[in-house]
């Protein structure tokens, strides 16, 4: 059974902070709000749940001073529970979590919820979407990563497109799920238009993004083309998520 109530969302594009060049940060955020892209995505990596450290709550705070935008926050850290509270007050509008941490995921839950913050679930290439089904109807967005977690510029791992076009079904068949898809990790423009093809709306892109001169045109570029693709699967394009804002 289809739900009358969800349409397709409308397109988010949220370039990664992780491919700027840190030497000139306040700058790279400039260049991102100035693109139309609706979200930033901050990459928080602990060393411990991925082989990987990048940044912590005084460089989000950095970003929140020098943009207005959403600032999606992603965790990839073992102990999330002791960083919601600085990266809500660093200026998070979201944060999200990985279902990879099982029992904490209820608690985690209600924390950012009660935070006043938007919240993200996400699930690594390997783990089963069983996994997240239950949590479904709580929260704003699945997060489907692309690549195993841990580095910018890996190469897409096609595999996930079932787990979107799943995901998908799944939001289209319970009136209560209006959460977002959004996919991370080596999301170039076709691969962004293969996604969209398998039902994803939000798009997390570093490397392809930032890789490019003119940033606004990247965006841009990015968003025509998975409106073109959608306009052909005859999806319309309702936003469901600024209605919940
Ligand atoms: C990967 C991160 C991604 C990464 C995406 O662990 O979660 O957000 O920054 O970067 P690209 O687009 O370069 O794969
Ligand atoms: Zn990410």
């Amino acid at each position: 059974m289809t739900n009358p109530l969800i349409s397709t969302p409308s397109i988010i594009i949220a370039p990664s902070l992780l491919a700027a060049n840190f030497g000139r940060i306040e700058k790279e955020v400039k260049r991102v709000s100035a693109s139309g892209a609706e979200w930033i995505h901050l990459d928080i990596m602990d060393g411990h749940f991925v082989p990987n450290i990048s940044f912590g709550p005084s460089v989000v705070q950095t970003v929140r001073s020098a943009m207005s935008g959403f600032l999606d926050v992603h965790l990839m850290c073992s102990k999330p529970d002791i960083l919601l509270k600085p990266f809500a007050d660093a200026g998070a509008d979201q944060i999200t979590v990985h279902v990879e941490l099982n029992d904490m995921i209820d608690g985690l839950i209600w924390k950012i919820k009660d935070l006043g913050l938007k919240v993200g679930l996400a699930v690594n290439p390997p783990t089963s979407l069983t996994l997240v089904r239950r949590f479904l109807s709580r929260i704003d967005t699945l997060l489907i990563m692309t690549v195993n977690p841990g580095f910018g510029g890996q190469p897409f791992i096609p595999e996930t497109i079932t787990k979107i076009q799943l995901a998908n079904r799944w939001r289209n068949s319970v009136p209560d799920n209006v959460f977002r898809i959004e996919v991370d990790g080596g999301i170039t423009l076709q691969r962004a238009i293969e996604c969209a093809g398998a039902g994803a709306d939000t798009f997390v892109s570093g490397t392809a993004l930032f890789g490019q001169r003119n940033l606004s045109a990247a965006v841009r570029n990015m968003r025509r083309s998975i409106a073109n693709k959608l306009k052909q699967c005859s999806k319309p394009v309702v936003d469901t998520f600024a209605a919940s804002n």
